[in-house]
């Protein structure tokens, strides 16, 4: 019998426990073993829930109880859940979170934790919400030598950027909704800021680079600033805007970037829209491969939670494991590296514009303003554009996609 605590009784902790307790059946005759919940701890009350009597309040009840043998953490953040997470681990328990910040911030020493207790640490939910991605990186993918990752995965920002760019709602009322919806982190500032996408990239980055990957090492850039009429050029340009976070090998180095980027609508992430995430995986042996599905929400994040609590029971699976990074950031230089962007510049003229960035492509959109220039440039590196912009009006500055097709 294997007895289960939650902890986190908020929108994906109270998913897991909905969707475990309506297929409780099902899930002993897939493990072959007879499971339950036998904690749900939350610092609120919730007198008239039908797992009222599962209620505790103390994390020493759980990590005190030997019968609990898979510890589900859904609390969010990274001192609590942290303190929690590492103490059931120490206690020989396995872990399943749905906790991007934890595994982002501290996944090497959490996975070293259970390596030398010999029990799991899961955490499918951490990325994509849904959409399988971590087990397949680590098992079905790992014959491969995996050369970049790209995707969206924030699905509040992707809500957000969809609904102001094709339908003109306002940002702030669609993150409202993003919200409503349980989209949206308890703090949205992670979603549109790319800090969740982040988070996130961080952790595939260091599924497939062995080494963990660190947010502070990656630059990262939010979805405010962007605006209709970077939109209108985009679809002059013969594309769309999307919050891409990926990750590509350089030789021994990464580079490793979340930025808003101009996506050609021939990319398969282009037509990705509302609480929807892709992840555009590239082998050396399997060439590309798409996952895609729900990023965000009660249920698609319960199911994946769920899943690995199953995977925990049954303990088929083996850890995952990647090193703490070494003393020298494998991190290249984002500023050094050469990509093509979008410029949105004021008061100036074709001329100008031409004469400073070489062969440029202009854009056009209706009722352009006097002296509105858009262009893409030739490829280019951040520090040279930023350089080349130095005495001109920016209104909107965009990298161009191009990992993938
Ligand atoms: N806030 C996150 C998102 C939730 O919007 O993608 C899922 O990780």
């Amino acid at each position: 019998m294997s007895k289960i605590a939650v902890l986190g009784f908020g929108t994906v902790g109270s998913g897991t426990v909905e969707v475990f307790c309506k297929n409780k059946s099902n899930y002993c005759k897939k493990t072959g073993q007879s499971l339950d919940i036998k904690y749900i701890l939350d610092v609120r009350d919730f007198p008239e829930s039908p797992y009222a009597d599962k209620f505790v309040k103390d994390f020493d009840t759980i990590v005190n109880d030997p019968e609990v043998t898979v510890v589900a953490e859904l609390i969010g953040g990274n001192t609590f859940a942290y303190d929690c997470v590492k103490r059931a681990l120490q206690a020989g328990k396995s872990v399943v979170t749905s906790n991007k910040e934890l595994v982002a911030t501290k996944g090497a020493e959490l996975l070293q934790i259970a390596a030398e207790k010999n029990v799991n640490f899961f955490f499918e939910a951490s990325v994509g919400g849904g959409i399988p991605i971590i087990r397949p990186l680590q098992q079905c993918l790992m014959s491969d030598e995996i050369t970049s990752i790209a995707g969206i995965l924030n699905g509040t920002t992707n809500y957000i950027l969809t609904k102001m760019l094709k339908e003109s709602a306002e940002f702030a009322d669609v993150l409202a909704k993003a919200q409503e919806l349980g989209y949206a982190e308890r703090d949205p500032e992670a979603d549109v800021s790319g800090g969740d996408a982040c988070r996130k990239i961080c952790i595939l980055a260091s599924l497939i680079f062995g080494e963990h990957i660190y947010p502070e090492d990656v630059y990262t850039e939010g979805v405010t600033s962007i605006t209709k009429e970077d939109a209108e050029y985009a679809a002059n340009w013969g594309g769309v805007i999307k919050l891409i976070a990926s990750a590509q090998k350089c030789g021994k180095c990464l580079e490793i970037v979340v930025c808003p980027c101009f996506v050609s609508c021939e990319s398969q992430l282009s037509g990705v829209d509302d609480v929807f995430n892709a992840i555009l995986v590239r082998g050396e042996a399997t060439g590309e491969v798409v996952f895609y599905g729900r990023g965000a929400g009660k249920y698609p994040t319960a199911s994946a939670v769920v899943a690995d609590i199953l995977n925990a029971v049954k303990n088929e699976s083996k850890n995952i494991c990647w090193k703490e990074k070494g003393a020298e950031s494998c991190v290249v230089d984002y500023k050094k590296q050469e990509h093509r962007f979008y410029l949105r510049l004021a008061d100036t003229d074709k001329a100008k514009v031409s004469e400073l960035f070489g062969d440029v492509e202009f854009l056009n959109r209706a009722n352009m303003p006097e002296g509105e220039i858009a262009l893409i440039t030739p490829e280019l590196c951040r520090e040279e554009l930023d350089k080349k912009c130095g005495d001109l009006k920016v209104l909107g500055k965009i990298q161009l996609f191009d990992i993938g097709g």
